[in-house]
């Protein structure tokens, strides 16, 4: 499977954070953001990854995501000229996508807990339809909001609803098989003039093709693209961090434990780090039983 992520967008509602470089470059506590996301994609396997950036803030996540090859993956880039919704992801991705399933991930979410490594691995060996990831929150009309029956099908997904029927959100995070690139040709913009990935979602529905994924109550999901939604993400990650020494999200660990760079290879990358304690922590990496 192929992964995407969305890190373009104008991130008003951060301004002025915002004004002068990309949502997904802001830290979140001691990474940017977009690596979770990215290791989000990783923790599933997905090793062919686009990333979809706007032309402004292109050469910035070049020069910080570099070709991938660092962490033994596979990094490209593409620019969205405009914001015009998440589907542009997929339609701008279509040379990439060469009708391999795929993954999607909006480039400011963040997905952390001890089910989830095994939920990215199984869901990325879809083949067919799509497959969605819901979460409940407080606050569904802030997102596309999802309802089921008792068995755990999808009956109803709408986005941003005035009166939600549920109070199950559907995360940034899709997995769809090959033929999505057709289904998304087909979206017309919405209401709010986007092209609603909420609309491809709907299509696989109509189908019975759209799989649906709870994830419970001991799984954490974020999306960072308000002040308070930020520093609530960046002080989970400090507070599980700093409690455990183990980190969230970091690329160089998560490529040492799937055997995509071995340990020189990681103590290159330690080296450039000097004596942080980014590098430190991956010092420890390398030192046998530290677990
Ligand atoms: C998008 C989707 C929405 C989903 C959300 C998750 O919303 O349209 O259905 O719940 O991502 O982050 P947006 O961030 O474009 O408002």
């Amino acid at each position: 499977m192929k992964g995407i992520i969305l890190a373009g967008g104008s991130g008003t509602r951060l301004y002025p954070l915002t004004l002068g470089t990309s949502k997904q470059l802001l830290p979140v506590y001691n990474k940017p953001l977009i690596y979770y996301p990215l290791t989000t994609l990783m923790l599933a396997g997905i090793r062919d990854i686009l990333i979809i950036t706007t032309p402004e803030d292109q050469a910035a996540f070049q020069r910080l995501l570099k070709d991938g090859s660092q962490w033994g993956i596979n990094l490209s880039y593409a620019v969205q000229p405009e914001p015009g919704g998440t589907v542009q992801a997929i339609l701008i991705g279509e040379t990439f996508i060469d009708h391999a399933p795929v993954s999607l991930i909006l480039g400011d979410n963040i997905f952390y807990g001890e089910g989830i490594p095994s939920i990215l691995k199984d869901s990325s060996r879809l083949t067919s339809g799509g497959l969605i990831l819901a979460y409940y929150v407080q606050h569904p009309e802030r997102y596309g909001v999802v309802s089921f029956d008792a068995e755990e099908r999808v009956i109803h997904i709408e986005e941003k609803p005035a009166q939600p029927r549920s109070n199950w959100a559907m995360t940034g995070l899709f997995f769809y098989a090959g033929d999505v690139v057709e289904v998304a040709k087909e979206v017309r913009p919405s209401p709010r003039g986007e092209l609603e990935i909420t609309d491809v979602n709907k299509h696989y529905m109509r189908q019975g093709a759209l799989k649906l994924r709870l994830l419970g109550r001991g799984n954490a999901w974020f999306d960072t693209g308000t002040h308070e939604s930020l520093l609530e993400a960046a002080n989970y990650v400090a507070a599980v961090e700093r409690r455990q020494g183990l980190m969230i999200a970091c690329p160089e660990e998560i490529a040492y434990a799937l055997g995509y760079i071995d340990s020189d290879h990681l103590e290159r990358l330690t080296a450039s780090y000097l004596k942080n304690n980014y590098g430190n922590y991956l010092q420890r990496l390398r030192t046998p039983g530290r677990r």
